[in-house]
């Protein structure tokens, strides 16, 4: 009876799989050919791109994406890189030079996040012809470098075995150490999300920026180098990582600001994207198949079981299409009903986090079942219990087969909502499915790519995830350099009026009327002294309160260059 059960499911698997089969031999083959026409210079979608430029999308309105990102260029060059370094594709080599001569301008270049010494590094978007884009943006996103620095040092690594180390040192450390540097100084500091909407910490920049520290630190040490900084702060951001976790509700909080739940996929993406299958179930580096990402990935999936339409009439315990997070609202297309729809690339981290669980429970020959990741398990086994279930056990033969049969229905649900041509665009439309946002983004046909080696059980190489201690006290990273600004402001005021300073920093408290910084008045001149962070761009306004009253002056904003680390300024303004 049990036995014949076990048939019966692998049989389903089976069947499942055939189907999913020839889409992803077709859709694989035209995944890798959309994200290289998105690449210039001679991407059939691309032009107008600089050599080694990764555009988002060639979509122009609504929304406009013909602009390289840092974050997702990164994304998309490491499976490039990945695929070239393990030799399934040796014709690719140019395109990765050019990535890095191209990412290696991008970093020297002045941008509203600063130059390459004042925070520059941070800028998430460029236009495609490699000049600063200087319209407001959630600035500064701190995953860029940290990704970057992880696709070029899968290259460096590669490239030591065949070169000389003074030859890595002298081409591909210089770009790789400005990047680590960054985030060696950075990590600690507030950061908009990679959905570029909160400003606070978030768990996928902090995840990516360990890996980058660890891996960072490694190249170093083979290349002779001074690794003490990116260990020590590779050892406080581990630290912080664990603080996202939400033991009560069992998942992974995304970001530390924002008002929402915190479920996103966020969470998963991270998780994806910093597999280390040397570090088998690790929990404190949210391994796929640790019990704390599983019980995240149950919580995150269920949040979409109920909010999107297509979903509707699934099993329980079955793969559902998944969007951003559950409260999301960019490009909603039903009128009056402000959700927005499932995305290919959360749809596909499903299916590849569980792929990758899979692939290290296979090798390890058992699956361990804790009171964190009881709930996901328990969803295919309901009277599974905490234990260690090996290789003898019916236990371990059933879950692996519906753990796969889970991952394969999110291919599945991936493959029926792609066109007959392959195109992936952002997202496909919460009711009927058909495709919404961006057409043809990279990130897209990247995270389909991603999705298809897990399940190929494609190895990853290690980034040195295995065996880490998390320190028992976490230890902040670096100080900001700082500088000090004296703010005044000619205004005449009536009797009970005050006259008060915010802007775009936190010292100016981000633009809150009600926590403005009070000013103190001489005669008609109202001033404060402000110690801001050395060397940034800064926003910022002074408001009239009279009673509770605001006025605000008027636009445009007015804006300064904080002096250098130690330098001091006065700003003479008069109120407008
Ligand atoms: C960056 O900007 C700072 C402050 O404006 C300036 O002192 C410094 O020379 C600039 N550095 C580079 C590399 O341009
Ligand atoms: C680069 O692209 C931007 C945005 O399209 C454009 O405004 C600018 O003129 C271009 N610069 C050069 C040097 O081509
Ligand atoms: C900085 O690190 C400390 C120690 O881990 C942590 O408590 C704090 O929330 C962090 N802040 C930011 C913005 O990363
Ligand atoms: C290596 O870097 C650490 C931390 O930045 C510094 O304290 C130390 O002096 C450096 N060691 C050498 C040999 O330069
Ligand atoms: C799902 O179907 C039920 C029953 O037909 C319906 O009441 C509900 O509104 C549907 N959910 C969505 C999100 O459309
Ligand atoms: C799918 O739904 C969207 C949004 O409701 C609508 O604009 C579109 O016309 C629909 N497409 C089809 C083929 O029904």
């Amino acid at each position: 009876m049990r036995l014949l059960l076990v048939s019966a499911l692998s049989l389903c698997t089976a069947v499942l799989a055939r189907s999913v089969d020839s889409y992803v031999v077709s859709e694989a083959a035209i995944a890798k050919a959309g994200l290289l026409a998105n690449i210039g210079p001679s991407g059939s979608k691309a032009s107008g791109a600089s050599p080694g430029v990764v555009i988002a999308s060639p979509n122009t309105v609504e929304p406009n994406y013909l602009y390289t990102w840092v974050r997702d260029s990164s994304l998309v060059f490491k499976v490039l890189i990945d695929q070239f370094t393990t030799g399934q594709d040796p014709s690719l080599q140019d395109h990765v030079v050019n990535f890095i001569d191209a990412e290696s301008k991008l970093q020297q270049l002045a941008n509203p996040s600063g130059n390459l010494t004042t925070g520059g590094l941070g800028e998430p978007k460029f236009n495609i012809n490699i000049t600063a884009f200087t319209d407001s943006w959630g600035r500064p996103q701190r995953d860029g470098p940290a990704l970057r620095s992880t696709a070029v040092i899968t290259y460096a690594n590669w490239l030591l075995k065949r070169s000389s180390s003074s030859n890595v040192l002298e081409t591909l450390w210089p770009m790789i150490k400005l990047d680590l540097d960054y985030v060696a100084a950075n990590w600690n500091q507030s950061s908009f999300d990679l959905w570029e909407e909160v400003e606070s910490s978030s768990f996928f920049t902090t995840a990516v920026q360990h890996r980058a520290l660890r891996e960072g630190a490694a190249l170093a040490k083979t290349l002779k180098q001074n690794a003490t900084a990116y260990l020590t702060q590779a050892d406080n951001v581990l630290c912080f990582l664990q603080s996202y976790w939400n033991e009560e509700k069992g998942y992974l909080t995304a970001n530390t600001g924002g008002g929402r739940s915190g479920i996103d996929a966020n969470t998963l993406l991270a998780s994806i994207h910093t597999f280390d299958p040397a570090a088998g179930c690790d929990a404190h580096t949210f391994q796929p198949c640790s019990d704390k990402a599983l019980s995240n990935l149950k919580v995150y999936v269920d949040s979409f079981r109920s909010i999107y339409a297509l979903n509707n009439g699934t099993a329980s315990n079955a793969a559902v299409a998944t969007g951003r997070y559950p409260e999301d609202v960019y490009m909603a297309t039903t009128p009056g009903l402000a959700i927005s729809n499932p995305w290919y690339l959360t749809t596909a981290a499903v299916a590849e986090q569980l792929y990758d669980a899979l692939l290290v429970w296979e090798r390890q020959l058992k699956i361990e079942v804790t009171e964190t990741s009881l709930s996901f398990f328990q969803q295919f086994e309901p009277k599974v219990k905490v234990g260690t279930y090996g290789l003898l056990s019916l236990t371990y033969i059933k879950l692996l087969a519906e753990v796969k049969a889970f991952a394969e229905g999110a291919l599945a649900i991936h493959a029926k909502y792609t066109p007959s041509n392959g195109a992936l665009s952002e997202q496909f439309d919460k009711t009927n499915g058909t495709q919404v946002s961006a057409k043809d983004l990279t990130w897209s046909y990247a995270a389909a790519l991603t999705m298809f080696s897990a399940r190929a059980s494609k190895v990853p190489l290690s980034w040195g995830a295995a065996g880490l201690t998390v320190p028992k006290v976490c230890k902040p990273g670096p100080p900001l350099p700082t500088s000090t600004v004296t703010f005044t402001v000619d205004a005449t005021t009536v009797a009970g009026e005050s006259i008060l300073l915010t802007g775009s920093i936190a010292e100016l408290q981000s633009w809150s009327p009600t926590t403005a910084l009070p000013m103190t008045a001489d005669g008609s001149t109202w001033s404060v002294t402000v110690v801001v962070p050395a060397s940034t761009i800064v926003d910022f306004k002074y408001i009239r309160m009279l009673d509770g009253a605001v006025t605000w002056e008027s636009d445009p904003n007015n804006e300064i260059t904080t002096p250098a680390e130690g330098g001091e300024a006065t700003i003479d303004d008069v109120w407008r």
